[in-house]
């Protein structure tokens, strides 16, 4: 997604810009730019296409000393990936320049007007749409004679009537020809946050920039417009009341933005799934009641108690977890549960019962369908909770509690810590309501111990990266791969197809195994490899029969098993063997080499791990 930096203050802007720009990489972007201010007032810009180093070099090479500017690492939406097309864009001649995050969903209409009134258009964005949209406001006031340069309130006044025009969302900041003393910042939808420094004020779309700048931090809400100058900051809200902004104080976590010695973000976020599922569980378990200890929830006992059905819905790897949240919420606490893509849910408008209860499922909280259909459900009246791992996150403050991973930031596109702290809370969950329901003492009290013991599995699980590596090797080359489970190990081979083909471009499908036979086994040949997730229990017997219709059509197979015997050891092709623990919890562990897979693949065919092709971490656009 998009990434925004904006800095005014005592030292040159340039240094907090690009830096910035760095750490919001992993956002996922195609272009970026900077904008500056000469010292004769003049704005300039630098802007390229391809990585910020690209960037890097141009300003290098052309610097503009500054002690304000703007900067934008741009995911294309509107138009393709190209330098013209690339933020910062400039309104009039050049008399603002202006950076956006976000979708304009009326700039077509608006740019026509423009254009009719004699704006000319230098690229395809709705971002330069805003910025013509706010000269012309400003010099329509001018012309009126109700506009005071001197003002810095009269920009924010005519910004306010541009975003007021506006149907979308956005995240902006935008700084002014001749003015070097303030920065505007307007936020309805695309997150923003602004570093309160000592004679410096640091802007961006979410805290990474800040690291080792400052950790004091005012997180806008929506409608809001921030003034921004060196020694302060007015918020002024919709009504144009003026505000106290809300100072929050950074945790100062190790510097989540560095490899700690991995040599890509995924395989540091790989290797802290233990500590990541330890802070998952940490206070969250009670002995004493057998149950679980969510804070968060902000619902009472006996409101939870008429709770009758819950809706999780989520994207991607989220909607993966949610799955399986729901087969562990209904085998524990036999409660109802629907999961539904929330790009589907929020607007197919399903009939929904009132004693239902909707739970988000996100990792950034950002994710523009997952915040839309919760705010859809809290229309309906249906209380909403987030299960988020983004403190602070949009989804995480509109919605009405919830339970917070606390996974830490996770930087790599692919998700993976996030993923399996998820299914962890979301088994602290289905303890929560069976407990609540039928689940007894005893029961409760195992399920406590399964989890206590998981990241000492996902430990083990992390020891056979040496064998996935020789597999890696092996199946690099291969043009298509099927992912087989059975109940719980379904959802989890569609996370695994889901991490090989978001790194490694590789063409990876997940089924139930037993759907092979309703089509999918035509695809098997020798080419094809079938990764078929095992654990001994209920349907093994049944999987193994899947597993010899496959072989019998020459597909390679690879078995990811907590159990070994001799009819597997002679017919699949290779065999990684991880810890067993209860199957509602052994996507937990068996997802864990197929992160690594993926992660190797993707290494070997040269692909940009961390940051995959068209992907972007959070993605806060329909
Ligand atoms: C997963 O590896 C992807 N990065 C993607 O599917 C992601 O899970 C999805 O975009 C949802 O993101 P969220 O959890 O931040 O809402």
């Amino acid at each position: 997604m998009c990434g925004i930096v904006g800095y005014v203050g005592k030292s040159d802007a340039t240094d907090y810009l690009l830096q910035g720009l760095y750490r919001l990489e992993y956002r996922g972007y195609d272009s970026a730019g900077l904008s500056m201010l000469r010292d004769d007032g003049v704005l300039e810009r630098r802007r390229s296409v391809g990585r910020i180093a690209n960037l890097d070099v141009l300003v290098r090479e052309s610097p503009v000393a500054s002690r304000i500017g703007i900067g934008h690492t741009r995911w294309a939406t509107h138009g393709a990936a190209t330098v013209a097309n690339a933020h910062p864009h400039f309104g009039g001649q050049s008399d603002l320049s202006l950076v956006h995050n976000g979708v304009i969903e009326n700039y077509a209409e608006l740019k026509h007007q423009l254009m009719e009134s004699g704006y000319f258009f230098q690229s395809e964005t709705d971002t330069e749409v805003i910025a013509h949209l706010l000269h012309q406001s400003i010099a329509e006031q001018r012309a009126r004679g109700l506009f005071d340069d001197d003002s810095p309130v009269c920009y924010a006044t005519a910004l306010r009537e541009v975003v007021g025009r506006l149907r979308g969302t956005y995240g902006l900041v935008v700084m002014f020809q001749g003015k070097p003393d303030f920065l505007l910042a307007a936020r309805c939808g695309s997150p923003l946050v602004i570093g309160v420094g000592q004679g410096e004020q640091f802007i961006a779309s979410d805290p990474a920039p800040l690291h080792g700048k400052t950790d004091k931090v005012i997180t806008l809400v929506d409608h809001q417009i921030a003034i921004v100058t060196s020694r302060s900051i007015q918020v002024i809200q919709r009504d144009s009341v003026t505000v106290q902004p809300n100072i929050q104080v950074l945790a100062q976590g190790e510097d989540s933005h560095s490899c700690d010695g991995h040599d890509h973000f995924m395989h540091k976020e790989i290797y802290q799934q233990p500590e990541a599922i330890r802070n998952a569980l940490r206070g969250r378990l009670d002995r004493d009641s057998a149950t679980a200890k969510l804070g968060g929830l902000n619902l009472t006992a006996p409101q939870l108690r008429h709770i009758e059905r819950l809706i999780l819905t989520g994207c991607g790897t989220s909607w993966h977890s949610a799955l399986i949240g729901e087969y562990m919420i209904e085998e524990i606490a036999r409660m109802p549960v629907e999961v539904e893509y929330a790009s589907e849910l929020r607007y197919r408008n399903p009939p929904v019962d009132k004693q239902t209860l909707v739970f988000g499922i996100t990792q950034s909280g950002e994710t523009a369908d997952t915040l839309a259909a919760l705010r859809e459900m809290r229309r309906k009246g249906h209380p909403t909770l987030a299960i988020c791992n983004n403190i602070g996150s949009s989804i995480a403050r509109e919605a009405d509690g919830g339970i917070y991973l606390h996974a830490g930031p996770e930087i790599g596109v692919a998700s993976t810590k996030a993923f399996t702290s998820q299914v962890v809370v979301l088994g602290l969950l289905a303890l929560y309501f069976g407990r609540m329901r039928h689940l007894s003492f005893e029961a409760g009290l195992r399920w406590i111990d399964a989890l206590e013991g998981l990241a000492d599995q996902v430990e083990l699980a992390l020891q056979t990266e040496e064998q996935i590596k020789q597999i890696a090797l092996e199946f690099k080359d291969s043009t298509n791969v099927l992912y087989l489970g059975r109940n719980y190990l379904f959802p989890t081979a569609l996370e695994g197809a889901l991490k090989l083909k978001e790194i490694s471009y590789i063409h990876a499908e997940g089924y139930p195994a037993a759907e092979m036979k309703h089509g999918p086994i035509a695809l098997v040949d020798e080419h094809t490899p079938s990764v078929f997730l095992l654990s001994k229990g209920l349907v093994y017997d049944k999987i193994m029969s899947n597993l010899q219709e496959v072989k019998a059509r020459g597909g390679p197979v690879i078995a990811i098993t907590d159990s070994v015997d001799a009819q597997l050891e002679k017919l699949a092709d290779r065999v990684i063997l991880v810890p067993s623990v209860p199957e509602p919890l052994q996507p937990i562990i068996s997802v864990v080499p197929l992160q690594l897979l993926a992660y190797h693949i993707a290494l070997l065919r040269n692909c940009d791990v961390d940051k995959p092709r068209n992907l972007a971490k959070s993605v806060t656009v329909e």
